[in-house]
């Protein structure tokens, strides 16, 4: 089997770089983490077949190993480094000294030092080092978030790591019950764990299972807050995959229960704000901060009843549910920059979620017309500024009014905070939309008391 020398002084590279080339190639890794470690490896066992090092290291950097090796065995060197090889005037001649001496550049470019690693090791076919043979069939694959790789039982299944658009590679094998590396590696490479794309609908189909059961039972050690958090990340993330299914629906009408129930246990909301679910983006802390918002709200206005808050949760949960895109929840004014320096796809997804969203609430026997009126017309202001249809409070029935007005605020105290502040900036938002005593006087007022309670 071939031999591999790897020296870098950061251990996370060391690691990185040894599970990405044994994904691709038959091999035999020794690290060292200095030059003068290196040199001291090879005198002790001179086998090796190639040297990939740093430059830049403390206790013998890479110059000096490179000489070494020169002056020795002369084994076909990569330097992998953050600069530039003309800047190194230590290193002299270095491509003269073997053709298949090579330079990369960090970050790494995979696929180049993969194709080096071929040429060095072409030489003896035999070793048949290479197990990379079915790149061009790895062509679907689907992004999974990494708390779902950690929350859910991932044992039957490969997990990728995205290295550039074609390029992935197997960071868990089926049958590997840790995910130890994978969480080592996650500070490195966020968000770029995949899986085969027949993989991730099966996976969300049991995750989507698993999960249900966990919201009607709530683990000890996972709040129940949390749990609607993550009911929300898979009914998001399964919609994509699967399209609107039996166990989405389960979990929607388990979820609205369950936010019901969390409301009912603690009636003055205090702990709501403190938990807020930042952490978990913005599509999840502000489509759950709605729920509670709407029963602050729907207290005030007397409407509170068990019926009207499943209706108010509902809406919450699946107003921006069609958005792919997640980020794109965040906008509520198209005039502003924001939207105006999206790509026109992006902008048509904002236009039309409204109408995409309540089209498909509109065929799930489930869903009450009031919550696919509420979805359809979320976006809207009531004095008439809104998207997509730009109606005005006249054409707004009253618990769209009331959903506008949660949504509105949710954004708000999600970007602004909850302090004195965040609330005075929000009563000149009221006015921006047109919630005020003509337009929708009812609401206007309950608000006002609202805050007039939270500031005493
Ligand atoms: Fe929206
Ligand atoms: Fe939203």
């Amino acid at each position: 089997m071939k031999k591999v020398l790897l020296v870098d002084d950061e251990l996370e590279i060391l690691e990185i770089l040894e599970t990405l080339i044994l994904s691709e190639v038959d091999c035999e890794i020794t690290k060292c983490n200095s030059g003068n470690k290196a040199i001291q490896e090879l005198q002790e066992a001179n086998q090796y077949d190639i040297i990939l090092s740093d430059y830049n290291m403390p206790d013998g950097n890479g110059a000096d190993l490179f000489e070494y090796n020169v002056t020795n065995m002369n084994l076909p060197f990569i330097f992998i480094s953050g600069g530039y090889l003309e800047d190194y005037k230590d290193v002299k001649n270095f491509y003269d000294h073997n053709e298949l001496n090579f330079f990369i550049n960090k970050p790494v470019d995979f696929e180049l030092l993969i194709n080096q690693l071929e040429k060095v090791f072409s030489n003896d076919k035999s070793s048949g080092a290479f197990i990379r043979d079915e790149k061009t069939d790895l062509k679907k694959y689907s992004q999974i978030r990494f708390s779902f790789l950690k929350n859910y039982d991932i044992s039957n299944y490969e997990v990728y790591m995205k290295l550039s658009d074609n390029n992935f590679v197997k960071v868990k094998n089926i049958g590997d019950e840790s995910f130890e590396d994978l969480e080592r590696y996650e500070k490195k490479v966020e968000d770029k764990y995949y899986l085969k794309q027949e993989d991730m609908n099966l996976f969300l189909q049991d995750a989507l299972k698993e999960h249900i059961y966990n919201v009607s039972r709530a683990p000890a050690n996972i709040s129940e807050i949390e749990i609607l958090g993550s009911s929300l990340e898979i009914m998001h993330d399964s919609l994509k995959a699967l399209g609107m299914t039996e166990l989405q629906m389960s979990l929607a009408v388990k979820t609205v229960e369950s936010c019901i129930k969390t409301i009912n246990s603690d009636k003055t909301l205090k702990n709501i704000f403190k938990s807020f679910l930042k952490s978990k983006g913005y599509f999840v802390s502000h489509s759950i901060t709605s729920c509670f918002l709407s029963y602050l709200l729907a207290k005030e206005l007397e409407i509170d009843n068990e019926t009207t808050m499943a209706k108010l949760c509902m809406a919450s949960l699946m107003h921006d549910l069609t958005l792919a895109d997640s980020e794109l929840c965040k906008i509520y004014d198209l005039s502003t920059n924001e939207f105006i320096d999206l790509k026109n796809d992006q902008k048509k997804v904002i236009e039309t979620h409204a109408f995409e969203c309540s089209e498909m609430c509109s065929k799930l026997d489930i869903i009450a017309g009031d919550v696919v009126t509420m979805i359809k017309d979320h976006h809207e202001w009531p004095n008439g500024g809104g998207f997509p249809r730009g109606v005005d409070s006249n054409s707004l029935f009253a618990l769209s009014q009331l959903f506008i007005t949660v949504l509105h605020l949710s954004d708000h105290l999600f970007k602004n905070g909850h302090g004195a502040d965040s609330i005075l900036s929000f009563k000149a938002r009221m006015r921006i939309i047109g919630i005020d005593e003509e337009r929708t006087p009812k609401i206007y007022r309950a608000l006002n008391n609202i805050f007039d309670k939270a500031s005493s």
